[in-house]
């Protein structure tokens, strides 16, 4: 369930999987840059988002999902995953990161004010 890439010089963009390693319903834990992040595959749609918690932290990778829902193992905490401006969880946000299918890879942006823009926003 766990790998770890390692980028190339100072790119920001890094291969975390292949395609098919995800389907519909699956999710992966991968590092990357010395981040924890999750891979949710939700109806077809890659999210990737930071493993922990605004809350206080919790490891996301095992938080139930309903529907688009993703909910914290640890206090219960909700947050939609398809909303990027979701305020169910109150002030506290997901750290996400944009990710995009190249060539049947997913390739992860670190920095997510650079180059890629997030899908629906
Ligand atoms: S750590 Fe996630 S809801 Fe508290």
């Amino acid at each position: 369930m766990t790998c770890e890439f390692h980028s190339a010089g100072s790119s920001n963009l890094v291969p975390v999987a292949l395609a098919t390693e995800l389907s519909p319903g699956q999710r992966k834990l991968v590092f990357v840059g010395g981040k924890s992040v999750v891979l949710f595959n939700v109806g077809g749609t890659i999210h990737a988002i930071e493993n922990s918690c605004p809350h206080n932290g919790a490891s996301l990778a095992s938080g139930c999902i309903d529907g688009t829902v993703l909910r914290c193992p640890a206090h219960g905490l909700r947050f939609d995953l398809a909303k990027y401006d979701d305020d169910t969880a109150g002030a506290l946000r997901l750290q996400r990161f944009p990710v995009r299918e190249v060539g049947g890879v997913l390739i992860l942006q670190t920095d997510p004010d650079d180059q890629w823009s997030m899908p629906g926003r």
